[in-house]
């Protein structure tokens, strides 16, 4: 049974939110689990639908999973049953990509379903194949897999990134931290996860150094070992319930964002009237105008404009004073919710990778279609801020990375709930 959400707008959300683990952190550390037959503990795990795919697939491989609490979670893999990642896993959740470097790390063999394209591009994953080549895998393509062996094992050495990939990023690390020697990744992904996710790799007894630059080196060692870890607050959904605080002219107190995880967001929402302001337990989010500025955008790698906040911002920019351009550069196909905007009522123009918004003082309520994760929940927050009723379907979208948002959103006055579809 499908389900949709159902949301009567004007309400102006006040009160507070706890920000849950970071997703694109949790994937990676999940699948790093398997680098060893060591017991890793994960606190602050988001309950989402991406990470049960990922912990299937753990469970799959042979990981003895143990959930302790909601949000906690041990893991220990005494053996690996299959090297194979099968495309039904795969096929669910494209960051399946990252048992590669893992299972290539630890089994010297890896057959991954190749993951197909999705709804925001085509998604490639050849820088993550020229990274395991270079660190000597033989690696080919059949019958929608890839197939890569290391018969001698891994090599150490320096890899070039032709462009910035976070999950490629993350792959060689895991791959490269039981690699003889030493490797070298220049042109290295530098977002907050990829930091985490390096400190989380040390804690295993990884020799890593020089996260969080552009060029990360990595010592290769013999074994891992037993850690414990707590995830970063997911930025990202942070940010969408600080859009939330402005779109409904409210004030949300974020408890545990780190504010300097969301600098150029953050500098975009001043320049469109709306402040954020650190506090003891988090950051504090509100109109500092009585109408949303037009303010200019374009998506980058971190630190720049993170484009997993694109679409949710662009839902901003629908009420703005004025018009305003909204540019993405990262991914191909990331303006799927415009049209359900212009079906509320919203002025967007798309040309290549620029849609051109001109704001309107209110839109209307309407039956919308959810398409991809970020694209979902920006429909969900334009519905808080439309006259009458709306409903985002395909809620299967949202549930990949938005922990009990409803409830989240209720609880600061929102009217939302979710109902069965057909
Ligand atoms: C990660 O995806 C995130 N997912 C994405 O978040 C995020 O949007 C993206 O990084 C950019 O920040 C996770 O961490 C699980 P990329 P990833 O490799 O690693 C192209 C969300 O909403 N590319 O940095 O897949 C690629 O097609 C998700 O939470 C290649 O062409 O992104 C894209 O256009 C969506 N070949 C660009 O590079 C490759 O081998 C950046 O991709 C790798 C990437």
């Amino acid at each position: 049974m499908l389900q949709s959400m159902r949301i009567i707008g004007g309400q102006k959300l006040v009160g507070e939110i706890s920000i849950s683990g970071a997703k694109n952190l949790a994937l990676p550390a999940l699948s790093a689990t398997i680098l060893t037959d060591a017991k890793i503990t994960i606190h602050n795990v988001p309950k989402l639908s991406d990470v049960q795919s990922m912990t299937d697939m753990l469970a799959y491989f042979g990981a003895d999973i143990n959930y302790f609490n909601a949000n906690s979670i041990s893991l220990k893999t005494e053996k690996i049953h299959s090297t194979t990642a099968p495309y039904d896993f795969v096929r669910k959740m494209r960051a399946s990509i990252l048992m590669l470097g893992p299972l290539l790390a630890r089994c010297h063999q890896a057959s991954v379903s190749l993951p197909g394209g999705c709804a925001i591009g085509a998604r490639g994953v050849n820088l993550h194949l020229q990274g395991m080549e270079q660190l000597g895998a033989q690696v080919n393509i059949e019958n929608g897999y890839i197939n890569a062996i290391a018969k001698n094992g891994l090599h150490g050495c320096d890899i070039v990134l032709p462009s910035i990939t976070v999950t490629g990023t993350e792959n060689i690390l895991m791959a490269a931290c039981l690699a003889k020697g030493t490797t070298r990744i220049i042109n290295a992904a530098v977002e907050p996860e990829i930091v985490a996710f390096c400190n989380l790799l040390n804690k295993m007894g990884a020799k890593i150094s020089n996260h969080g630059t552009s060029t990360i080196t990595i010592h290769g060692v013999e074994s891992m070992n037993d850690a414990e870890f707590t995830l970063i607050p997911d930025r990202i959904e942070a940010g969408t319930y600080a859009i939330a605080a402005a779109i409904t002219n409210g004030k949300i107190l974020l408890k545990n964002c780190d504010i300097d995880h969301l600098t150029s967001f953050f500098d975009a929402l001043s320049l469109a009237g709306v402040s954020s302001t650190k506090t003891a337990d988090g950051v504090l989010v509100e109109r500092t105008s009585n109408c949303i500025k037009c303010h200019d955008i374009q998506t980058a790698p971190y630190p720049g404009f993170p484009t997993d906040l694109q679409a949710q911002y662009t839902a901003l920019m629908a009420f703005c004073d004025g018009s305003s351009s909204v540019t993405e550069n990262i991914f191909e196909n990331r303006f799927m919710h415009i049209p359900e905007l212009v079906r509320m009522g919203a002025e967007i123009s798309m040309h290549g990778k620029t849609a051109t918004i001109c704001g309107k003082s209110k839109l209307t309520g309407a039956n919308v279609m959810a398409t991809d994760l970020r694209a979902s929940v920006a429909l969900v927050l334009a519905g808080l801020a439309s006259q009458g009723e709306t409903i985002v379907n395909r809620l299967y979208h949202i549930d990949r990375g938005y922990e009990n948002i409803e409830e989240k959103l209720r609880n600061c006055g929102a009217n939302i709930e979710r109902i069965q579809s057909f």
